[in-house]
């Protein structure tokens, strides 16, 4: 699709949701066609960004036909808190805050503060983390952690300051990143993550010295296969390098050991460095497709429910939030559980197998959230 056909407030039209008035909550897990449960929520809390990364929001698309949502549109932190508190009695345990760039959302704190306090049905703590660009972590990290953030994943593409400032595109010095994972470290966040999606030819040459910097850090350095996601960034497979070629090259330096089998639904692959410098994780959606455990769901920052990265249509629930149609929790429950017990998504596996399905538009990352 060229730029000039980017249609200029971009969120697909919804799929519409109905629940009957007597609608009642399943009594346990639920589980989709493939049996797989319901486990992580990842809430978009904007679909704006001060980063302009060319394989999420290419400049020459969202600074010239792109408009963002209106705030109108957005859910209100209680619409999200309350929905979270749904998802959770449904068997959801991780809840990942996201965005765009989620710090960019004014008042972020109060939201964080609202879904620390909720529990699972057997009274335990949430696993409660955040992904961010980290451009704002020197000043906001203090705080974050005194909502009750827990832990944060740190998207970085290179050290060096023009790779960098090459992939963010807005000219973003990477001494500032690194400054705001000091200031995570400090503030007790933690373990922190640090995300570097690798592309051949502009910033592979980063890999090794991502590896040299991140060793001894207590950072867990992951890196993403450059992924087919969205419409916009002109994917092509020749720019994807595998990520068994990334472990070889760090390999042939500093020898890897690998780590036991994450755990169900987990998208990194783990090591460790056979020196005890650490771990460094592998997530490789291209070539070794992980749809088999896929326990994520995403809300939009709209209200929409994905239950696939690489969908094209969400479920409306914030219409079953607002106005007329608004309905009691149960029946939110009910509506869940009646989505996730019809997903067959398993988008990277079909593509891996050349089965990919083709047609309608697939939504964009900074929309739906990592
Ligand atoms: P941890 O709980 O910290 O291990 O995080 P995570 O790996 O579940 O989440 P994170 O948001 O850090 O995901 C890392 C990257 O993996 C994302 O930025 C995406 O590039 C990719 N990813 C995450 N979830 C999915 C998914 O469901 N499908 C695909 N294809 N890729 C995903
Ligand atoms: N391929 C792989 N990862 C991507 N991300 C965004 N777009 C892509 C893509 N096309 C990652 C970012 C960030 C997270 C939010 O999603 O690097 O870590
Ligand atoms: Fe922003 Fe993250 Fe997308 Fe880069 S990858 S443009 S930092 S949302
Ligand atoms: Fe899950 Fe879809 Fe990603 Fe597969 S492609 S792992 S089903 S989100």
């Amino acid at each position: 699709m060229s730029a000039r056909e980017v249609p200029l407030v971009y969120s697909p039209p919804a799929r519409p949701l109905e629940v009957p008035a007597d609608a009642v909550p399943p009594a346990g897990l639920i589980a989709d066609t493939l049996g797989r449960p319901l486990r992580d929520l990842r809430i978009s809390v904007t679909d704006r960004c001060n980063f302009r990364c060319g394989y999420c929001m290419p400049k020459q698309v969202f600074d010239k036909h792109h408009a963002f949502l209106p705030h109108a549109e957005l859910l209100s932190f209680e619409e999200i808190t309350r929905l979270a508190r749904v998802f959770v009695g449904l068997g959801v345990e991780k809840l990942r805050i996201t965005g765009g760039e989620p710090t960019l959302r004014r008042g972020l704190e109060a939201l964080i503060a609202m879904l620390a306090e909720l529990r699972t049905p057997d009274g335990r703590e949430l696993d409660l983390t955040l992904t961010t660009n980290g451009s704002t972590l020197v000043k906001k990290a203090a705080e974050l952690r005194a909502a009750g953030l827990k832990r944060l994943t740190v998207s970085l593409d290179g050290l060096d300051d023009a790779v960098f400032q090459r992939m963010n595109d807005v000219g973003f010095p990477v001494a500032d990143v690194l400054d705001g994972i000091a200031a995570a470290q400090v503030a007790g966040l933690g373990p922190i993550k640090v995300n570097m999606v690798v592309q051949r030819g502009v910033n592979d040459d980063q890999i090794l010295p991502m590896a040299r910097h991140f060793r001894h850090s207590g950072v867990v350095l992951r890196f993403i296969e450059y992924m087919d996601v969205g419409a916009t960034n002109g994917w092509r497979m020749d720019q994807v390098l595998p990520s068994r070629d990334v472990l070889d090259r760090i390999a042939a330096v500093f020898p890897l050991v690998p780590l036991s089998h994450s755990a169900p639904g987990e998208t990194a692959e783990r090591w460790a460095y056979a020196d005890g410098a650490g771990e460094v994780g592998f997530i490789s959606s291209v070539t070794q497709a992980f749809c088999g455990d896929c326990n994520r769901a995403r809300l939009s920052t709209e209200g929409r429910l994905y239950t696939c990265l690489f969908a094209t249509r969400g479920h409306d629930l914030r219409g079953l939030l607002r106005g007329p149609e608004a309905v009691s929790d149960d029946q939110l429950a009910a509506a869940v559980a009646q989505v996730w017990g019809v997903r067959t998504d398993r988008y990277s596996q079909l593509r891996g197998s050349g089965q990919a399905p083709q047609g309608e538009r697939r939504v964009e990352m900074h929309y739906i959230g990592g």
